[in-house]
């Protein structure tokens, strides 16, 4: 045999020799849960290892992920009963948790990129993306609520934008919005290709922001589809997308592909809560070595294309780092 594979597995040092793909923590972005009050931590029970924090406790848990090299955090409000409407008015209000925390975070600690989610549902008092009429979800009239969720984000000293909704047409109008007022350096990272997925469940825990009637089909992406991806994607870039993103990663890997071969941006992916919950219940069962698998599906969605990956793994993995 002249080509023997196997040479190049041989030892430790050949084998990362020969590793095509190696992650870092500069690919991470950390989603985190911000609630109301003070000194306040409570634990998502479908995410183990992952809290609500408030204010005061989020600032601190970002300072220390900051030492651990994750720069870039994606905040996520969860709001009382009593707070949210049809039209998700609280989304602007900039005396509320979400935006008065934001402001914050950027005073107080300058180095921290923060990313912000742009969509109705953590606000809605029906649980879904857009405004509800009859039981449908009004596309056109919802952009007016995002834009202005948007704009709020980017004067409260977001540093990228990210719309989550999947209405048409949103990337453009928040584009146009930032644009009008001075923010031309605000970025989009676009949900671009975001699928109506089971994955979500965790996540909706965390914030009690599942929808109150119906589901998520009518804008989020059938799982089966994966050329209808493309013209999420082509409409995201030609709107002024500078990230497009792909929601969820794990199972959605030849999508992860498909956009990082057709468009000339970097895909990022978002591993998602239930990705994260599998893992952690089968480790906890012993069913599964959790690190290493926790590993290999970092490694596979970046191997896939991701460039960037947003994952509640992103501090186990930095302090595996040190
Ligand atoms: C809301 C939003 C969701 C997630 C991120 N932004 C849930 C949904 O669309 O229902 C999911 C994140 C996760 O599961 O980790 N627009």
């Amino acid at each position: 045999m002249i080509r023997r594979p196997r040479r190049n597995r041989q030892s430790e040092t050949i084998r990362r020799l020969a590793q095509e793909t190696t992650l870092s923590t500069d690919d991470l972005i950390f989603p985190l849960f911000v609630t109301e009050g003070t000194n306040k931590a409570v634990e998502v029970s479908s995410m183990p290892g992952i809290y609500r924090y408030s204010p005061d406790l989020l600032l601190k848990e970002i300072e220390s992920c900051l030492k651990l090299g994750i720069k870039t955090f994606d905040i996520f409000p969860q709001l009382e009963e009593s707070k949210k409407d049809k039209y998700a008015t609280e989304s602007y209000n900039s005396d509320g948790l979400y935006l008065r925390t934001i402001r914050e975070i950027k005073e107080k600690l300058p180095e921290a990129t923060i990313m912000t989610d742009v969509a109705m549902d953590p606000y809605s008092s029906d649980g879904h993306d857009g405004i509800v009429k009859d039981g449908k979800i009004l596309n056109d009239e919802t952009l007016v609520v995002l834009g202005k969720m948007a704009l709020a984000q980017a004067r409260a000293g977001a540093d990228i934008i990210g719309p989550s909704d999947m209405m048409d047409g949103r990337v453009g109008y928040i584009r146009e919005t930032l644009d009008d007022e001075g923010f031309t350096n605000v970025a989009i990272m676009s949900y671009s290709a975001k699928y109506a997925s089971a994955f979500y469940g965790p996540f909706r825990d965390a914030l009690d922001s599942a929808p109150k009637f119906g589901d998520k089909k009518t804008y989020q992406m059938n799982p089966a589809n994966r050329r209808e991806a493309l013209i999420e994607a082509e409409l995201d870039y030609a709107e002024g997308a500078d990230f497009l993103m792909v929601k969820p990663a794990f199972s959605y890997l030849d999508i992860i592909q498909t956009l990082n071969e057709n468009f000339p941006i970097p895909i990022a992916a978002y591993n998602v809560s239930g990705e994260y919950a599998m893992i952690k219940a089968a480790a906890q069962n012993g069913w599964l070595d959790g690190e290493r698998a926790m590993l290999e599906m970092l490694v596979s969605i970046k191997r896939a294309g991701a460039k960037i990956i947003l994952t509640y793994f992103a501090k186990e993995f930095a302090l595996l780092q040190k």
